[in-house]
């Protein structure tokens, strides 16, 4: 066990460490450089009036991102809760296609869903990271995302690729007026992720939080699905309290909770509207003397209002939340092996939840 971790004290940050080669396959042969166009046989011939995700926990959070590119290019997409996805079915028309985002493939929830949208006479379409399972050979299409194997119970690189697969996705389904950009941005990804690994502050700013009551994560747009996977991978590891919101949210109830120690991690990248009304949260709860930690690209003025700071490089808008979501990654980790925690096997946790 201790030569697979390779020299790593855990699988968890080996696997971490592992997204940039993991993006890179990901990527490879899937892309024109020059073009920008997406050539994945997976999605050949794909034309949906409408998309669906179904998914669970960090999945979803990869879901959320990938109806939010798709809706930015045109085309009606949702997120849906796999659990929930049957509860109260979202209407469907012969071309709506169901997409299953589902790192092992056998997740009880996201079968069930795909199952249920197979029985409603959709075509379905598996993304997931294991040739042959179950999900991959019940769906009619399978995107593979090519992490490679991911041992540790917290998903990790499984994350960035399947954000990176939803771009992929986007882009084959819907032309993109930015889809040079976004290629670029892609193609540089997997060497910024590298920089971020190889500059990270996470575990100084892990130290200083250490003993915080609740850790509170905000972001807007394409970094909501990143506050929330934040506050997902921090209390599965750490057992500590955490939250994700949208930033707009705060005002509207959480902020009651926010105090001296509750610390606020807000995403903010560029200085668009979206980065402006996020500062503008920042300074609310700085005034309610929350420490606040920031994950920039620096491009705004939110560090005049952070108590710490993780940076990370500029980047497209729809590809910085994977750089953002690496720092959030390395901060949980240190924070859980500053306190012993079992980060590979989390208690009550298990890495393929094959009950509904
Ligand atoms: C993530 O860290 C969790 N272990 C969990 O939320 C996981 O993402 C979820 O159970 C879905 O798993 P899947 O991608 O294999 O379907």
């Amino acid at each position: 066990e201790e030569t697979a971790k390779s020299g790593y004290d855990h699988y968890m940050l080996k696997e971490i460490h592992e997204q940039p080669r993991a993006l890179r396959k990901c990527l490879r042969g899937r892309v024109d450089e020059l073009t920008g166009a997406v050539d994945v046989e997976a999605l050949d011939g794909l034309n949906p009036s409408s998309v669906q995700f179904v998914a669970c926990g960090t999945s979803y959070h990869a879901a959320l991102h990938g109806a939010s590119a798709l809706r930015e290019a045109g085309v009606h997409a949702q997120a849906f809760l796999a659990s929930e996805y049957a509860t109260a079915p979202a209407p469907v028309t012969d071309d709506t296609l169901v997409v299953g985002i589902t790192q092992s493939g056998e997740t009880a929830d996201t079968l069930s869903a795909l199952r249920e949208a197979r029985k409603r006479g959709v075509e379905t379409l598996a993304m997931t990271n294991v040739v042959g399972s179950t999900a991959a050979r019940e769906c009619d299409r399978a995107l593979f995302i090519r992490a490679g194997p991911e041992i540790g119970v917290a998903a990790t690189k499984t994350f960035s690729s399947q954000v990176v697969a939803a771009n992929l996705l986007s882009a084959s389904l819907a032309p993109q007026s930015d889809a040079r950009e976004v290629v670029e941005a892609l193609r540089d990804l997997p060497g910024q992720v590298q920089e971020v690994l190889d500059s990270s502050r996470a575990e100084r700013v892990a130290e200083q939080f250490l003993d915080s009551e609740g850790y509170f994560f905000v972001g807007r747009g394409y970094h909501h699905p990143v506050a929330l996977e934040g506050a997902l991978k921090l209390k599965e590891i750490t057992y500590k309290h955490a939250e994700g919101f949208p930033a707009g949210e705060l005002k509207h109830g959480p902020l009651a909770l926010v105090t001296e120690e509750t610390p606020v991690f807000a995403l903010v990248t560029g200085n668009g509207t979206e980065a402006t009304k996020t500062v503008g949260n920042v300074k609310e709860v700085e005034a309610r003397d929350a420490p606040v930690v920031t994950v920039t690209d620096g491009v705004s003025d939110v560090e005049r209002y952070a108590d710490a700071v993780l940076e990370i490089p500029e980047t497209h808008p729809r590809v910085a939340p994977v750089l953002a979501n690496v720092q959030l990654q390395l901060v949980a980790y240190h924070v859980a092996k500053k306190l012993g925690r079992s980060i590979d096997k989390p208690r009550n946790l298990a890495k393929s939840v094959t009950v509904e």
